[in-house]
């Protein structure tokens, strides 16, 4: 593990705390140290999905930075389990709907707080974003997606890399494939061969219609991969053409590739299908960053050695990605203290010590040099990805699609799922696009 992971982890109380003392100070040393410190007391009840052992550390770690500036603030962890936040988003759903919101909850940049914005469940944050310098200091790219008329809605925390190609690299050296494969065709030559030698996963992800969202990231990946970022992004737009051959090609592609995908325990999460690799059961997984955090932290896998990452084939030179935000609901109990956490949340030592555990880059403009040295060598990878390529935004992290699109895709995922039939998916998805693409944001 990263020295400055196992830092911040030692700060939260995540590993043996000898190291912490110092960190503490150190996180705090930013503009917005005091903020909160002599506050009244208070409750905070924040609502999110991230329960995996990684992704609790990195909440953890963030909630340190924020005891520390809020000692009077008692902080409530409301987070629900399930990956990927279907389960957690119907939940809220139903309590945004009951006007009983918690403090603050987890979206995701783009049309999933767009999804908010329009049903006036969040308020607007333009006050601090003016009070803390944000506007100047967060990535505009990010920016643009929280964002309605001149006016931001939530505070992003991190900025997650979609289009990642996790493997084992002991399990493809002992099968003489490559670890990092740069073209889709060397990447099906490889999972042929793995699935030829018959002892090992070649490709791992749930196949339980409850986890669609795993195939779904998938395929998101497998369209970039073919169309390339401009034509992928035109997908989301009013107008979005999905009967292409280009379409067609690409799902083809994902059906291909899915064929090496045996499925795993049923309703296996994206943890647990990550355990398979780093276990040396399975050769490579596609999916977001996180799968660092599970890596390091719940796994005690060191980056390169243990587990090797690269752009998903075909999409080298784009970023494609997830911002996770956090809201001031409409309504919210604990206004004040919602606005301290956020206050934390935006901050530069908020978000490194939450993005350095998390598998993230902070979602800021700049990152210093010093502040580089944080991140462990996938991290930095990602800093460098993230300066050099175009960026598009994902689907299933709520980037390019409304819930509602969102929900239409899952079900042709899930019906692709049972039948296997690409003519179908591809129908399915024209269909949602003729749907939802003329209401879209994006
Ligand atoms: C994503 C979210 C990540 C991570 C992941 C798995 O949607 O952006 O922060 O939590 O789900 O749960």
């Amino acid at each position: 593990m990263a020295m400055s992971r196992r830092f911040f982890l030692a700060a939260a109380g995540v590993v043996g705390a000898t190291a912490s003392t110092g960190l503490l100070s150190a996180c705090s040393s930013d503009s917005n140290s005091s903020v909160g410190a002599n506050g009244a007391p208070g409750e905070l009840e924040v609502f999110s999905w991230w329960t995996d052992p990684g992704e609790k550390a990195a909440l953890d770690s963030l909630v340190s930075v924020f005891n520390q500036n809020n000692p009077n603030i008692k902080f409530i962890n409301r987070a629900i389990v399930g990956g990927g936040g279907d389960a957690a988003k119907a939940l809220l759903a139903s309590r945004l709907k009951a006007k009983n919101p918690p403090d603050t909850f987890q979206a995701q940049a783009g049309e999933m707080v767009g999804d908010y914005i329009t049903a006036g469940q969040i308020e607007d944050l333009t006050f601090l974003y003016k009070q803390e310098g944000w506007d100047t200091q967060f990535s505009q790219k990010v920016l643009k997606l929280i964002q309605r008329d001149g006016k931001f809605y939530s505070v992003p925390v991190d900025t997650h890399h979609i289009n990642v190609l996790w493997s084992n690299p002991k399990v493809c050296a002992a099968h003489g494939v490559s670890a990092k494969p740069t073209s889709m065709d060397e990447f099906l030559g490889n999972l042929r061969k793995l699935k030829k030698a018959g002892n090992v996963i070649p490709l791992a992800v749930s196949l339980d219609p409850g986890q669609d969202w795993q195939v779904k990231h998938i395929m998101e990946t497998v369209l970039l991969s073919t169309l390339k970022a401009d034509a992928w992004s035109a997908l989301w737009k009013k107008g979005a053409d999905w009967s292409t051959p280009q379409v067609t090609k690409a799902l083809d592609t994902f059906a291909e590739i899915m064929t090496y995908a045996p499925g795993t325990a049923p309703a296996a999460g994206w943890d647990q299908v990550c355990t398979l690799v780093g276990g040396g059961k399975a050769a490579y997984q596609i999916m977001g960053d996180w799968v660092e955090a599970n890596f390091t932290v719940a796994q005690n896998l060191y980056p390169g050695r243990d587990y090797a990452w690269c752009a998903v084939p075909g999409t080298a030179g784009t970023f494609l990605f997830a911002s996770d935000c956090f809201t001031l609901p409409v309504g919210a109990k604990d206004r004040a203290a919602t606005i301290a956490w956020l206050t934390s949340c935006g901050s530069k030592a908020g978000q490194d010590a939450f993005t350095a555990v998390k598998g993230a880059i902070p979602p800021r403009q700049t990152i210093g040099s010093d502040e580089r040295t944080l991140f462990d060598p996938y991290l930095q990878w990602s800093l460098d990805e993230w300066k050099k390529d175009v960026l598009a935004g994902s689907l299933t992290h709520g980037v390019v699609a409304s819930g509602a699109w969102n929900t239409a895709v899952d079900g042709a995922v899930v019906n692709w799922l049972k039948d296997r039939s690409v003519t179908k998916l591809q129908q399915n998805l024209v269909s949602a696009a003729g749907q939802y693409a003329a209401l879209s944001h994006s």
